[in-house]
């Protein structure tokens, strides 16, 4: 009887991994969801058509990016010598204040502060691949 038992509870655990694997996956897939909604505040300036810019350039592929590294889009002189790589710390530094990480950027100030709603801006943002 002992051996059925171990056998029920390995089989249990076996099932368990795939389920724990796939709620990560929804989590992240409901974050980048709600991170949509969160960017429709961007999207005038961003364009979600791949590697297009409009008047903001494309964001695809920006987490982990260095800043104004897009080709052929019109940086400001302050952004391009900003020094700066868009990890997640300074992404939420710059959808929370963009000016104060950057004095002289050409973007219009924004400033999402709630830090649920830079969960959900950065999940989006790292879905853009
Ligand atoms: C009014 C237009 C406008 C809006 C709205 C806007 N942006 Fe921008 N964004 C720009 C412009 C213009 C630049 C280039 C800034 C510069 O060169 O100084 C930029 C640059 C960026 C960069 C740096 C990209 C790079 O290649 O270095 C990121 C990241 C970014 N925006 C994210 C966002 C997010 C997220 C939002 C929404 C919360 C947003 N922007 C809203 C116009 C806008």
């Amino acid at each position: 009887m002992r051996k059925g038992h171990l056998r029920g509870l390995l089989g249990a655990a076996l099932l368990a991994l795939p389920a724990l694997a796939n709620q990560a996956l929804a989590e992240d897939e409901a974050m980048a969801a709600a991170g949509k909604a969160v960017f429709h505040q961007c999207e005038a300036c961003h364009s979600l058509d791949t590697s297009k810019n409009s008047f903001g350039p494309s964001l695809y592929g920006v987490v982990g990016r260095k800043a104004a590294s897009v080709p052929r889009f019109a940086y400001s002189k302050a952004l391009t010598e900003s020094g700066i790589t868009w990890n997640e710390t300074n992404l939420r530094k710059w959808i929370s204040d963009n000016e104060g990480l950057v004095p002289g950027t050409r973007m219009r100030h924004v400033s999402i502060t709630d830090p649920a709603e830079q969960d959900y801006l950065l999940a989006f943002l790292r879905s853009l691949k």
